[in-house]
């Protein structure tokens, strides 16, 4: 008789976590992770368009866990594409890069009408994208 109690828990723990899920994310179906930036310098509420973290050893590590739990479902575990979306590891590195990277990332990708990638700058904001953009550049392959 135990389990059925715990198995009731279980059920009624996933209906709330899916009620919550499905409030915040009205449109596309992924659920952004919270990613604890606090560690990082402050960078401000305008967008900028160089990565301020670059070589930074604590923003590589917060993106590191921030890119597995955002991002490594569609774009493959360790920034190894599996096929279903591009591979990271060749994007650009340098301020070139950063400035697809960062675009990409605020505002996703959408064509004829479905989304291909779901924005993340109001979700997530800056600091962790550039945080995840300092670990991919630790991944470059040419
Ligand atoms: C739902 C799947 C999905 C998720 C989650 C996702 N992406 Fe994407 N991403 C895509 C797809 C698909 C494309 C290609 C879009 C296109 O070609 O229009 C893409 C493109 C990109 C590009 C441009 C790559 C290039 O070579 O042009 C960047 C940069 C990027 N994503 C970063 C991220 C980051 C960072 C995260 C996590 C915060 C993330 N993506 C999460 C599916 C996803």
């Amino acid at each position: 008789m135990r389990n059925y109690g715990r198995i009731a828990l279980f059920g009624a723990a996933c209906l709330a976590g899916a009620s919550i899920t499905s409030a915040l994310m009205a449109h596309g179906n992924v659920t952004p992770q919270a990613v604890d930036t606090s560690a990082l310098p402050e960078i401000g509420a305008d967008w900028v368009q160089h990565n301020p973290y670059r070589g930074n050893a604590t923003a590589a590590k917060i993106g590191e866990s921030a890119y597995g739990q955002n991002c490594a479902r569609c774009h493959g575990l360790d920034a190894e594409s599996g096929g279903i979306a591009p591979d990271l590891r060749y994007l650009e590195v340098g301020d070139s890069g950063d400035e697809w990277f960062i675009q990409r990332y605020q505002h996703g990708s959408s064509h004829d009408g479905k989304v291909y990638m779901p924005p993340f700058g109001d979700v997530l904001g800056q600091k962790a994208g550039w945080a995840i953009r300092a670990w991919l550049e630790t991944k470059h392959q040419e």
